[in-house]
């Protein structure tokens, strides 16, 4: 009887286990978030963050920031956009790691900012 319970009890806390390491993405590299920001981002924000159009809250290397340059409003800008603004969010293109890797290094674009 106990065998009964315990086998299928055993055999869920292996192929959770086996889940859960499969769900564990490689974290994000910042090459990898560079190259991100190269394909989706630079036609707007510029290359290393300074915008050909000033003001418009699209140059942030030049500590503008209209949102906040905290990791978390900079990944909710990323994630949903700024609606009304050609800022679109990105949750359907890049997942939540791609998102926060490239959050930190917009962040680290803004040299003034403390890392
Ligand atoms: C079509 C042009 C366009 C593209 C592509 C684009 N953005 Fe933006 N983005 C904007 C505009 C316009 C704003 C300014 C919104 C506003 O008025 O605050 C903005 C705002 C932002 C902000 C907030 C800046 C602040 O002042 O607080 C961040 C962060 C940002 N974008 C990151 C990204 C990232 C990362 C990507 C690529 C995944 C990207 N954007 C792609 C146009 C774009």
């Amino acid at each position: 009887m106990t065998w009964h319970m315990g086998f299928p009890r055993l055999m869920s806390v292996v192929i959770l286990s086996a889940l859960a390491s499969m769900a564990a993405a490689p974290p994000v590299s910042k090459a990898r978030a560079q190259e991100i920001y190269h394909g989706k981002c630079e036609k707007c924000h510029g290359p290393d963050g300074h915008a050909k159009e000033k003001g418009s809250g699209m140059s942030f290397a030049d500590g503008e920031w209209n949102q906040g340059s905290d990791l978390k409003t900079i990944v909710a800008v990323i994630t949903d956009g700024v609606p009304e603004t050609g800022m679109r969010g990105f949750k359907n293109q890049l997942t939540a790691d791609e998102i926060q890797a490239l959050a930190k290094y917009v962040r680290s674009l803004d040299k003034r900012l403390d890392k």
